[in-house]
This record gives structure tokens, C-alpha cells and sequence, in this order.
């Protein structure tokens, strides 16, 4: 069997000039845990173009849906962004990546720090059963430049609370913290800096980070991850030393260069 299925999209959704979500097919066959990702893409003078894109969905649901940053050179976005239903697509057969809650540490609350696209892997976590399981309180923050790029931010405040089986158990333990770095927003500034003034705790109510109860995922970009992963180790969380080997907290690169 090939190691690409050709799947065909179902739905395309623009949220602003540079971000767009859309959604495929989904061959029964493919299994993989919330929070992975897979390299999808497209033909490109005969040979696949393929970037890794983590599953915006959950792996219960029928489809995959994946959430993209449009690059006007990007050699694979470029492309991506002009996609329209029934088109198709490259989908691999082999999910991947760290961001998974096996490689997390029991624990008390689990922090979802993203920025940008990096929210993608987490769309999936926050709508999965056993995460809410594991966890008393999911922390969800994501940091993005302007209110526009605040992608998703509807669905997870109205329309996950009244998911038909988990609206309950989320509207009881999700909490959504948006920031906005260079527009007026409510919530002004850097996670790490609210992070590290206490401005998240005072905000939400929620006790300060504590590395022997909480534990966290990380998916932004390059520099994000290693400021926040700096400041998580300045605190006392040890990270996962490697796939299988559960830690305090994991990271995952938001591959942003597409
Ligand atoms: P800022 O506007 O202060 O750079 P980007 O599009 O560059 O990936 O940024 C997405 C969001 O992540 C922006 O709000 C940006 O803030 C923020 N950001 C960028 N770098 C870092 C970092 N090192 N730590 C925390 N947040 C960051």
C-alpha cells in the first residue's frame, strides 16, 4: 500500500487573508492519537510537495480537518490556500509527534500554551474525551498578532460547551485564554509574560503554575518554543526526554515555514 492516501476535500474555511482551515476525506483505516500530526500535500511538477500538519479534529470524527497559515511564496500554501471542495489531497499514512497525553505526567491542570497555527494540535486535544479525563482544568491559551487571527475562538466558547456528549465536562473544565499582541483586545501581550506576571492566574482564577501538579504542551513557533520552554524550566518542569517517556511537559514545532 502506498504511503499517501489521496483524499478529497470537503469543506474550505477562510478566516482571514492568512488563515484558513479546511476539511478532507478520511480513510477509515487511519489511526492516530489526538494531538499528531501528518504530512499532507499536494502534486508538484510530478512529485508530492508535503509539509507536516497536525489533525485539527479529533480522531473519533469521520474527517481530518487542518489549519493553515497562506504563505504568498510559500511553495506548498501558495498552493493550499486555492483549494476548493472536491479537490484532492496527500494525506500520509503514518501519524506522528509529541504532543500527546501518554507522554504527559499524571497531574492536576494541563496548560495548552500555543501561538499562531500552533493552536492546530490542540483543537484536537480539547475535544477529546480521555483529556478530561486525566486533567481537572484544560488551560487553553493562544497567542496571536491580531483579533482576526483569533481562528476558532466561536466554536470553542459557544459551540463546545454544547457538544452533544462533552459540552457538559468542557464548559465545566475547558478554559479559553486569548491574547493579542499588536491590536486592542481585552487580553493584551505574550502568554509567557502573562505567564510569568501572574496576569493569567488573577485573570482565571486559576492557582499559579506548579511543576509537581501541572503539566503542559507547547506548539508555536521556533522562538516561542524556546522562550516558553525556558520559562517552564526556570519554574521546575522537566520536559519529556523523548517520545514514550512521559515528562511535565512536551513541545512541537508549528512548522510554520510552508
Ligand atoms: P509579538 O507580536 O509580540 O511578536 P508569530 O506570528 O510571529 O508566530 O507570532 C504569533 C504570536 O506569538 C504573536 O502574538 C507574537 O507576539 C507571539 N510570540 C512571538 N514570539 C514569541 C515568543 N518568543 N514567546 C511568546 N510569544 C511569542
Amino acid at each position: 500500500m502506498s504511503k499517501l492516501a489521496l483524499e478529497e476535500v470537503l469543506s474550505v474555511h477562510h478566516w482571514n487573508d492568512t488563515l484558513f482551515s479546511f476539511r478532507t476525506t478520511r480513510e477509515r483505516s487511519l489511526r492516530f492519537k489526538n494531538g499528531q500530526f501528518v504530512m499532507i500535500g499536494l502534486e508538484a511538477d510530478g512529485k508530492p510537495l508535503l509539509r507536516a500538519y497536525s489533525v485539527a479534529s479529533p480522531n473519533y470524527e469521520d474527517h481530518l480537518e487542518f489549519f493553515s497559515i497562506k504563505v504568498q511564496d510559500g511553495p506548498l500554501t501558495s498552493r493550499l490556500q486555492h483549494l476548493k471542495v472536491g479537490d484532492q489531497i496527500m494525506v500520509s499514512r503514518k501519524p506522528t509527534g509529541t504532543l500527546v497525553v501518554d507522554d504527559l505526567l499524571p497531574g492536576r491542570n494541563l496548560y495548552l500554551l500555543s501561538t499562531g497555527t500552533g493552536l492546530a494540535p490542540f483543537m484536537s486535544l480539547i475535544q477529546d474525551p480521555e483529556v478530561y479525563e486525566r486533567f481537572e482544568k484544560i488551560v487553553l491559551i493562544h497567542g496571536v498578532r491580531t483579533v482576526s487571527e483569533l481562528a476558532y475562538a466561536d466554536f470553542i466558547t459557544k459551540d463546545l460547551p454544547a457538544h452533544e456528549y462533552l459540552g457538559e465536562e468542557i464548559s465545566e473544565k475547558l478554559v479559553y485564554y486569548p491574547t493579542v499582541t499588536r491590536e486592542e483586545f481585552h487580553t493584551m501581550g505574550r502568554l509567557t509574560d502573562h505567564i510569568r506576571s501572574g496576569k493569567l492566574f488573577a485573570d482565571t482564577g486559576l492557582p499559579e503554575l506548579d511543576p509537581k501538579q501541572d503539566r503542559a504542551m507547547i506548539c508555536g513557533s521556533p522562538a516561542m518554543l524556546d522562550d516558553t520552554s525556558a520559562m517552564l524550566d526556570e519554574l521546575g518542569f522537566n520536559i519529556s526526554p523523548r517520545m514514550g517517556e512521559p515528562g511535565d511537559y512536551v513541545i512541537e514545532r508549528a512548522f510554520v515555514e510552508k
